[in-house]
């Protein structure tokens, strides 16, 4: 897959060896920021490029994306030598590469990168899309930019090694992109989703797929300046999910209950049938079962929301829907029946998990 960058393309190869396309890729003085359970548990196939090439451990966790973190890297790669001839090679989930295309676009001007994402949610969603950004003091992804690596390997091998949790959280993530691609895509997601489990192919599908609906959007909109915003459906309700619990639900599961917040509230305002949000539901909840939903206090909840970056004034920016594929933003007043319908919503969530 080529993706059109205003840095010229980059590509996505699927691969079912990563080592081997490493292997091609790491050149003398190139060096590897690797997150620390990968190297863990793939230290045999990567001791191949100790020799060779140094190895950077990233402590797996936000501290690795943060400001402070991304300036004693710069010196750890002054003080190995690194040159702006050579290449920074990322091996991890969302984090690492984060961080990695952070550093690698302010070194010497930028410097290249290559991708090797381990996590679903990288493989299926962050790896494209050129998006840098490290967290500043406690302001989440404050600093950053767009800088794509320059290739991108895709080994399904890694996700034998993730958990339930992280799996699912990698199929919310992606379920968001399928909503958004149509109805067609909803439904092509139900049906392969059931195979995830035992079959490795069902899950590389999923994430050709999503990677294909977003490289569509990011084409025509890589500085997220107008339709690009669609793909934060699920996301203004998830992110406020995930702080209000202290990031105790994982992103694509907060996704995942946020886009049915999105689906019950457009169906509120009178945009979108019930129905719709019902068969969306019954998908979404596979995706979050098992989780435990904490009981979570309504006002604060909303007092979050109103903090989202694409408010103005009092008013919500929200991404609402009238049906699989339709996605808009809009602006809502946060009065008192979109309180009760939020709190609706948050009790029906507590009282199923529990
Ligand atoms: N740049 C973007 O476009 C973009 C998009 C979405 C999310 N993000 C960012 O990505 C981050 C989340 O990324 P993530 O969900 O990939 O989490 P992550 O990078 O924190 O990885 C999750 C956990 O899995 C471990 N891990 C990684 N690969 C593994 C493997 N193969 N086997 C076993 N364990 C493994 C990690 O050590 C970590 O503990 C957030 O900071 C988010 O802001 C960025
Ligand atoms: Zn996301």
């Amino acid at each position: 897959m080529n993706i059109k960058s205003y840095k010229g393309n980059y590509h996505v190869h699927f691969t079912d060896c990563f080592l081997s396309s490493l292997k091609s890729e790491a050149k003398t003085g190139d060096i590897f920021l690797i997150d620390e359970n990968v190297l863990q548990l793939y230290r045999k196939q990567f001791s191949y490029f100790e020799k060779s090439n140094t190895i950077i451990c990233l402590p797996s966790g936000e501290k690795t994306k943060s400001f402070d973190a991304a300036r004693k890297l710069i010196l750890d790669l002054m003080e190995l030598g690194f040159k702006r001839n050579h290449k920074l090679i990322a091996v991890g989930g969302g984090i690492v590469q984060d961080a990695v295309a952070f550093v690698a676009s302010i070194l010497f001007r930028g410097v290249e990168w290559i991708f090797v994402p381990t996590t679903l949610l990288a493989q299926g969603d962050s790896c494209i899309g050129s998006k840098t950004s490290v967290n500043f003091d406690n302001y989440k992804n404050l600093l950053g930019g767009f800088y794509p690596p320059s290739n991108i390997y895709i080994d399904a091998a890694f996700l034998d090694t993730l958990s339930d949790d992280e799996i699912r959280s990698g199929l919310g993530e992606m379920l968001h992109f399928f909503m958004i691609g149509g109805r067609s895509d909803f439904k092509n997601f139900r049906d392969t989703f059931h195979h995830c489990c035992e079959d490795k192919n069902a899950i590389k599908k999923l994430t050709e797929r999503s990677l294909e609906i977003k490289k569509e959007m990011i084409e025509r909109d890589e500085f997220d300046e107008g339709p690009r915003k669609v793909f934060n459906y699920g996301h203004t309700f998830g992110h406020a999910l995930e702080g209000i619990t202290n990031y105790q639900i994982p992103h694509g599961i907060a996704v995942s209950y946020g886009m049915d917040m999105a689906n019950k509230v457009s169906v509120y305002l009178g945009l979108l049938e019930e129905n719709i949000a019902m068969e969306s539901r019954e998908l979404l909840s596979q995706v979050w079962r098992n989780t435990v939903f904490p009981k979570i206090d309504t006002k604060e909840y909303l007092n979050l929301l109103s903090k989202d970056k694409k408010n103005v004034g009092s008013k919500l920016n929200l991404i609402l829907t009238s049906g699989w594929g339709e996605m808009f933003m809009k602006e809502v007043i946060p009065d008192e029946g979109f309180t009760e319908i939020v709190n609706e919503i948050l009790n029906f969530y507590y009282s199923n998990n529990n």
